[in-house]
């Protein structure tokens, strides 16, 4: 594990933010989709790309057709100066996981896939999953291809210039079919597994949660020239916003709330900002609960607005309800590691858009700094080890049971 991922470590670092940046189909990302192509390649896996940008590699030494798969795999994009495991410890411990069955003489009695999926973060597109939510279909394509990055270039635009048809996104019924059952190895999000002094955990369920975009609209003007009393400066609602978006938060029993990305318009140290963007990330176990707060954010906002001349809008950009991962599949894991605590995460991921369709588990790994999201986040080499072994005997189990 270690080596593998030493391959990909110079790939993508961010100098000016620390850590890495790999949006999607980014540079950084096209090459570290390249190593796991190559990779898989030398594992003699057949590799294909679906028509939404999935990279998939398949072992299926008995040459029969692509169904009732068992899939294993995860995401190669990272936030804004993310850590060097959110994502790629999946992938590099399902390509480990194929050399531990190979190694061991293990003939699969149904086919195994690794599945790279794009834009998990949604950093660079906004909507989180991306990759995963135009394969089942939970978003409409042609929403898909009109989002657009901070650079004005829309998904469409970005998939075509890497050799997908913009017309061909959407739910793919074939490719969605070919899978079984599917299962995410992930580097642990929080300190759960240092507190079980435990390398490996199975998942339980993923928390609620969304992101929506508030634009607050003021009158852009000269730093120098507009009096104190005269301003309509949407950067100081948007302060109070921010602050007030922790405040409700933090009044509601495991809500968790948050502002990281905050814009300017235009954006001049001597300029009053004429616009400000602001993204609430918010999320609680109980959708409903997550509603209120967004609510609740929604109706301080225009308050706030307001009282400083401006308005303010509100356009929800992605959802995810709280998903309790497969019972059948969770206690199976469990079975094959009775060590294995229970584990719930705070954190997205695409098993969770494919629970609602395919049978979907996860393993999580421990994180030591408890860290995620920054150049912290860290897994050791032995932890590194400890997983991919459990995604291996997981694979092996599924592959060869009779059930
Ligand atoms: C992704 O890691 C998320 O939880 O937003
Ligand atoms: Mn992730
Ligand atoms: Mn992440």
């Amino acid at each position: 594990m270690a080596d593998l991922l030493r391959e990909i470590g110079t790939v993508g670092t961010d100098p000016a933010r620390g850590g890495y940046s790999r949006p999607g189909y980014s540079d950084a990302e096209l090459t570290l989709r390249e190593w796991f192509v190559d990779h898989a390649g030398r594992r003699g896996l057949d590799v294909d790309a679906d028509r939404n940008g999935i990279v998939w590699a398949w072992w299926n030494p008995t040459g029969g057709p692509l169904h009732d798969a068992v899939v294993t795999g995860s995401h190669l994009d990272s936030v804004p100066g993310g850590g060097a495991f959110d994502g790629p410890l999946g992938v590099a411990s399902a390509l480990v996981a194929v050399d531990r069955l190979q190694a061991a003489g293990v003939r699969p009695a149904r086919p195994l896939g690794l599945a790279v999926f794009p834009e998990e973060e949604g950093s660079r597109f906004g909507v989180a999953c991306l990759g995963s939510r135009l394969l089942t279909g939970d978003i409409a394509p042609e929403r898909a291809a009109a989002l657009a990055d901070p650079d004005g270039v829309t998904f469409a635009e970005a998939a075509a210039r890497h050799g997908l048809d913009p017309r061909h996104l959407g739910r793919d019924r074939a490719a969605l079919d070919r899978i079984g059952l599917f299962v995410e190895l992930h580097v642990e999000q929080g300190r759960g597994l240092i507190d079980l002094d435990r390398p490996v955990a199975v998942a339980t369920s993923i928390l609620g949660h969304g992101r929506w975009r508030l634009t607050v609209t003021g009158q852009g003007n000269h730093a120098g020239t507009t009096l104190m009393g005269d301003r309509r400066d949407p950067l100081v609602a948007a302060a109070a916003m921010v602050t007030t978006v922790r405040d409700i938060a933090a009044a509601v029993p495991d809500a968790r709330a948050t502002v990281g990305r905050l814009q300017p318009v235009p954006g001049g140290t001597n300029v009053i900002a004429s616009a400000v963007h602001l993204w609430l990330d918010a999320r609680h176990p109980d959708d409903a609960v997550t509603a209120d707060v967004v609510a609740a954010v929604h109706d301080r906002a225009r308050s706030i607005a307001a009282a400083e001349g401006c308005a303010v809008q509100l356009v929800e950009e992605s959802r995810s309800p709280t998903v309790h991962l497969d019972r059948a599949l969770r206690d199976r894991l469990s079975g094959i590691l009775p060590d294995a605590p229970l584990l719930a995460t705070g954190a997205g991921h695409d098993a969770g858009v494919l629970s609602a369709h395919v049978p979907a588990g996860m393993l999580f790994v421990r994180n030591p700094t408890g860290v995620s999201h920054a150049p912290a986040e860290h897994v050791e080499d032995a932890d590194a080890e400890s997983g991919a072994d459990a995604l291996a005997a997981v694979l092996l189990d599924l592959l060869t049971a009779s059930t």
